[in-house]
């Protein structure tokens, strides 16, 4: 567990102070549950609680490209030696065996789960400028058996309804979670998402993609969940990810949708930086 790497949203310029604070407990106890596995969160009962956030569980083998990072973020298998991820869950690109990537299972405890420790970082060159929060990993080898999430290369399945999977919260500031959670959100267009003011004023339309329950909040990402996909099936009846989480003012509260990094603006960029990892 590489503390100092927790607290990916302290790189978010946008986030609230309140959003801040809830991050930073949200880390801490990532990395309390990382460090010492008997304390990751209870195992929670499918349906019961409010789970990412209003959602349920995910089964075993539902999502198989779904990969937890260990500096408190999600990612998905790009290829069998890269793991797609938010640049805000990273440092810097070079070389970085620091990062451990858990794959193959919705239970992290799981004694079936794959690890594999990372080798080299590349972070996306625009996010601080024009916006693009993604990030590769290249992972130390190719892992077998898990099938990569294809990425969305246009617009076309930019929009209807989404899943969104991950660890994180369950509920604004929450613990992070043991078992892989899973919900449907839908889509937000650009004007609407850049009309409910504060930081979504500021969204970048082509960089960024919005989804959530705009009038009732309950359904969303949260801490932790960074760098995972935002997926949906496209025309084929195949799983494509369009997005990947990136940011939102706080977790599921009504009108702060979720944002995404739309991939498919990046999807050119990312598949020369993973050609040449
Ligand atoms: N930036 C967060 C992370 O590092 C993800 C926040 C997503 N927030 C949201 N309301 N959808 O895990």
């Amino acid at each position: 567990m590489d503390t100092g790497r927790t607290i990916p949203l302290a790189d978010k310029r946008n986030f609230s102070m309140l959003t801040r604070v809830l991050a930073g407990a949200a880390a801490l106890a990532a990395a309390a549950g990382l460090a010492t596995p008997a304390a990751a969160s209870t195992p929670p009962s499918p349906g019961a609680e409010p789970q990412v956030v209003g959602g349920t569980r995910a089964d075993q083998g539902e999502f198989p490209w779904m990969v937890r990072l260990s500096m408190g973020c999600g990612g998905a298998l790009y290829t069998d030696q890269i793991v797609l991820t938010a640049a805000h869950c990273v440092d810097r690109t070079g070389a970085d065996s620091s990062i451990t990537a858990t794959l193959g299972v919705v239970d992290l405890q799981s004694s079936s789960a794959k690890k594999v420790r990372s080798t080299y970082v590349y972070r996306s060159p625009t996010y601080d400028s024009t916006g693009g929060d993604w990030a590769l990993i290249k992972l130390a080898s190719p892992v077998s058996g898990i099938p990569t999430l294809p990425i969305a290369k246009n617009a076309d399945n930019n929009s209807g309804t989404f899943t969104i999977a991950g660890w994180g919260a369950a509920q604004e500031g929450g613990a992070q979670q043991r078992y892989l959670l899973k919900a449907e959100v839908p889509f937000v267009d650009d004007s609407t998402c850049q009309s409910q003011g504060g930081d979504y004023a500021d969204l970048k339309p082509d960089a960024e993609l919005c989804a959530g329950k705009l009038d009732t909040g309950g359904v969303d990402t949260c801490q932790g969940d960074s760098g995972g996909p935002m997926f949906r099936r496209d025309g084929a009846g195949e799983w494509i990810q369009v997005g990947i989480v990136s940011w939102g003012d706080g977790c599921a509260r009504a009108h702060a949708p979720g944002v995404y990094t739309e991939v498919s603006t990046f999807a050119s960029d990312i598949a020369a930086a993973a050609g040449k990892i």
